[in-house]
């Protein structure tokens, strides 16, 4: 069977993960490239003479259309580029998360890539892996009982850019059910920006789901973890168990009646990059022309829950779910842990509703 082709829009970290995975996949070969910067083309084109680079992706679509296009630019030209890169005749689309860099954006592009009727990859690397794909199913099947709280620690990242990738590992692990609410709080003295977006210096995020579970996540430049390691840490608590683990490693600990003493497990991991993991998963359902959005729809759940962090902290308010419907209240000039004096007005919160 001839390989499928594929071309890039942006060479930076991300687009280099699916060139790579493309160019080790027997089924893929990459064809074109376009950076805005030529010397990222220039580079590339050395490591793999037979790409063609741009640095305008229209005239890339143009020149060169392909089976398959990756989308890696920064998430706010997303949509743009694969808006353009559905005229083509697509046999498939990756589009790197975020999928946008708002919600409307995010749905916007799944939207378009529904209405075509082709495969999307969404590279979320923990739902290709071992790891993760296993603390799922021991979830799932009760391993530490009822699960309740799904805490987070994230040092020297922000919540939309890796935060989105353990957000959609979260929803995924609760069954994908849907959040009520997220109340965040965002300190932004140091200004920092990562990957094209202004993000916080720290932040906290609670998020409460429909079934109860909580999701608390701690992102930032500074912040700790308390875990076994240092780095990314997940602590996820059932009420029969619980299990550490930290993102990107290949193994985990998990405590429950079976391990009181707790057992550090690493399950078999395939060799092949979670980017070529996730580009070859599009193949059967190009074959079966059935596409499974479910990885894509939990990705806008987790982007919504980014999204809903931010406004939060903005406004100082909890965001209500659905999303779409929030409505933002006006500012008042109430004073939590200032003296209340009657004659201000407010509710009695000893006869609440
Ligand atoms: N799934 C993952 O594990 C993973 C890992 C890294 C990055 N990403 C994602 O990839 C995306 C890009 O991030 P990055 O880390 O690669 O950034 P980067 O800065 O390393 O690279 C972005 C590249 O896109 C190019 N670019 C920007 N706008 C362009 C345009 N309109 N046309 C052509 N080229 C354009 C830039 O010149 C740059 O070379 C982000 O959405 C990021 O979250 C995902």
């Amino acid at each position: 069977m001839a390989k499928l082709t594929v071309s890039f829009v942006g060479g930076g970290t991300g687009g280099q993960l699916s060139l790579d995975a493309v160019a080790a996949s027997e089924f893929y070969q990459p064809a074109a490239l376009a950076d805005l910067r030529p010397e990222v083309g220039t580079q590339l084109g050395k490591k793999y003479p037979e790409l063609q680079t741009f640095t305008d992706f229209r005239e890339m679509f143009q020149a060169c259309p392909t089976n398959i296009v990756c989308v890696s630019t920064y998430p706010p030209s997303h949509e743009l580029v694969t808006l353009e890169a559905l005229k083509l005749p697509l046999k498939a689309i990756l589009v790197e998360k975020p999928l946008g860099h708002t919600v409307a954006s995010g749905r916007r592009i799944l939207e378009a890539v529904k209405q075509r009727n082709i495969p999307m990859a969404v590279p979320h690397g923990l739902m290709v892996k071992r790891c993760p794909l296993q603390i799922i199913e021991r979830t799932k099947n009760g391993e530490i009982g009822e699960l309740k709280l799904v805490e987070i620690q994230s040092p020297a990242w922000d919540i939309l850019n890796a935060g989105i990738h353990w957000l959609n590992f979260a929803v995924n692990l609760n069954g994908r059910s849907p959040a009520h609410s997220v109340l965040a709080a965002c300190d932004k003295t140091t200004r920092t920006f990562r990957d094209g977006m202004q993000v916080e210096t720290v932040a906290v995020t609670y998020v409460q789901m429909v079934n109860g579970v909580r999701i608390a996540m701690q992102t930032g430049d500074t912040i700790r973890s308390n875990g076994r390691r240092d780095g990314t840490t997940f602590r996820i608590i059932g009420t029969a168990g619980q299990i550490e683990f930290w993102g990107w490693h290949p193994d985990y600990f998990l405590i429950n009646p079976e391990h009181p003493e707790g057992k550090l497990i690493a399950p078999a991991e395939e060799g092949t990059s979670t980017h070529q993991r996730h580009l070859e998963n599009l193949l059967p359902m190009i074959d079966s022309g059935a596409p499974d959005y479910s990885l894509p729809e939990s990705s806008l759940m987790a982007l919504e829950i980014c999204e809903a962090a931010y406004l939060s902290a903005r406004h100082g308010v909890e965001v209500k779910f659905p999303l779409n419907q929030f409505e933002i209240p006006p500012p008042n000039d109430w004073e939590p842990g200032q003296p209340y004096f009657s004659g201000q007005g407010g509710r009695d919160g000893r006869k609440l509703p």
